[in-house]
């Protein structure tokens, strides 16, 4: 028996590498829904474009933060920063970034993958330690879609060679994230994970808040005045001795 005593919350995190949790019903979360809605179907302010990356996806540019203020005050009214605490046990994660990016029939499958991996490679591919991602898949048009699979526990299950990884895929049970107005995911980036294919004829559109460890905050260059605001907020949540708080940039 351990002298050390677990959390559910955190033990299930460490687990299975994944959260699929519930936003409280406040109007900020009413708020959310409707700018969506908003960004979705009108055009954009002057200064800001949609920008393909992959096909039939785009991405909101040159950033999703400065577009609309509502976003970091989402983070902090649906209680995101303590969330991350009492889920993963890091109290230095800090927003990397957001992301709002629209997708429509005939995007690229994204088939099972690792965002941060070393199979044979002297060097890990992808960021390290992974991220924290949280995305929020809303059904705008109340139909409830599938968005995402993951692979529970994956992320501690890493084998040598990409084939044999792979393999896991074939025997352990993945869990499928359809849309939803009222949940989100959070999950480590090194879970294996795949994005089916995308039926909604309207297209649909999700946001990524990237957290990362406040070490690595140099990975998101250009977001250095979201980084400033976020720990400036935390600083009023966390008021002593938070490391996210006590981080100066
Ligand atoms: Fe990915």
């Amino acid at each position: 028996m351990s002298k050390y005593e677990n959390t559910k919350e955190m033990s299930d995190y460490y687990h299975n590498g994944f959260y699929y949790g519930q936003f409280q019903e406040t109007k900020s979360l009413e708020n959310m829904i409707s700018f969506l809605k908003e960004t979705h179907s009108s055009p954009l302010k002057p200064d800001f474009k949609w920008e393909s990356e992959y096909k039939d996806t785009f991405d909101l540019k040159p950033n999703a933060y400065s577009y609309n203020k509502i976003l970091l005050d989402f983070i902090f009214e649906q209680k995101i920063p303590q969330m991350l605490i009492s889920q993963t046990g890091f109290s230095d994660l800090v927003l990397g970034d957001i992301n709002i990016r629209k997708v429509f029939p005939g995007s690229v499958y994204m088939g099972w993958h690792r965002d941060t991996y070393k199979y044979n490679h002297e060097i890990a591919v992808g960021r390290t330690p992974p991220l924290q991602k949280i995305i929020f898949y809303p059904n705008l048009d109340a139909k409830r879609s599938l968005q995402l699979k993951v692979l529970p526990g994956s992320h501690h299950h890493v084998f040598k060679s990409k084939l044999i990884d792979k393999l896991q895929i074939l025997f352990s049970g993945s869990k499928n994230i359809f849309s939803s107005n009222n949940n989100f995911l959070l999950f480590d980036s090194a879970l294996f994970h795949a994005v089916p294919e995308l039926t909604e004829k309207s297209g649909s559109i999700r946001v990524f808040f990237n957290f990362c460890h406040s070490a690595q905050l140099s990975l998101f260059k250009g977001r250095e005045d979201l980084h400033r605001e976020y720990l400036e907020r935390c600083k009023t949540i966390f008021p002593l001795n938070s490391p996210p708080a006590d981080l100066s940039i």
